[in-house]
């Protein structure tokens, strides 16, 4: 189990993300102007989770099939779609389905895996799989959006497997039962495997401020390499189109995220 497999990160990521550094509003705009770019012939948002970009298409109208491996935040977002206009709800459908297999009744000329989605990919093989799987999806000439982890060497240096990782405070949020809970998180990096193991204490506080409940979570994510990428993207059957290294499309800078924009290659 990662960490969004677990009911309470589901029931909870909607209001600790908006404490973390990435604005949702940027995540959002880039892909509703991808989505008026290329979505014409319908859109799927892969590692959809709770419906943080599929909410925002469907209410522009866009057609959204929304695909994540995880049944806890797949529950969460079929209760936020329950709760839209019977119009808009209907502009989305949700599989629960990995990246790496997973099978539409129609292409779809966009594809977006938002924010962390592609990271959870712990082999370079599944990291095939799922742009092969994405590839049968897509017409002629669709779309890809994901994300990298651009490896920074400093960060990677010093939390190496092995050592004792700094704990380092995420951020403080209210929780969905209206608890006050601070998120804490160390990580270990494995340059054999290219994979950070990360765990994720969750601190949960009454209102006098005293712990009331402790959770444990873990997360792994990759880092992948930008040639590696490249060359998964090409014997895929990709070209790529821009790298930019935020969803504010800042050019690529070392050691951020890598937003990727490629496109079906014409065969
Ligand atoms: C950080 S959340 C991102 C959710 C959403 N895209 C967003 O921007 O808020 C990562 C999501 O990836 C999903 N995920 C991880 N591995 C997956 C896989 N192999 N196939 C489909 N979804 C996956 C998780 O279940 C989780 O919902």
């Amino acid at each position: 189990m990662d960490l969004h497999d677990f009911e309470d990160v589901a029931e909870n990521y909607d209001n600790y993300i908006d404490a973390f550094r990435v604005p949702d509003e940027d995540l959002i705009n880039f892909h509703l102007e991808l989505a008026e770019l290329y979505g014409g012939a319908g859109i799927v948002d892969i590692a959809c989770g709770t419906g943080v970009t599929l909410i925002p298409l469907i209410k522009e109208g866009y057609k959204v099939i929304g695909v994540d491996i995880s049944k806890p935040m797949l529950n969460v977002l079929e209760r936020k779609r329950e709760k839209l206009p019977v119009n808009i709800q209907r502009n989305a459908s949700l599989i629960h389905a990995n990246m790496t297999d997973f099978k539409l009744v129609k292409p779809c000329s966009l594809a977006v895996i938002p924010r962390s989605g592609f990271m959870h990919l712990l082999l370079e093989a599944d990291q095939e799989r799922a742009f092969t799987s994405i590839y049968r999806n897509l017409t002629q000439e669709g779309i890809l959006s994901f994300n990298t982890f651009d490896p920074n060497y400093e960060l990677i240096a010093n939390n190496l497997k092995g050592t004792d990782p700094s704990l380092v405070f995420r951020c403080e949020y209210t929780n969905f039962i209206g608890n006050k809970e601070k998120i804490w998180e160390r990580v270990c990096f494995d340059p054999e495997n290219q994979v950070l193991s990360g765990v994720w204490t969750f601190e949960e506080m009454n209102a006098q401020g005293k712990i009331i409940n402790t959770r444990e979570r873990p997360l792994k994510m990759r880092w992948s390499f930008e040639p590696e990428i490249r060359y998964l993207l090409r014997i895929c059957g990709f070209e790529v189109i821009n790298i930019y290294s935020s969803y504010k499309k800042e050019p690529r800078k070392y050691g951020e995220y890598l937003v990727w924009i490629v496109r079906k290659k014409i065969q």
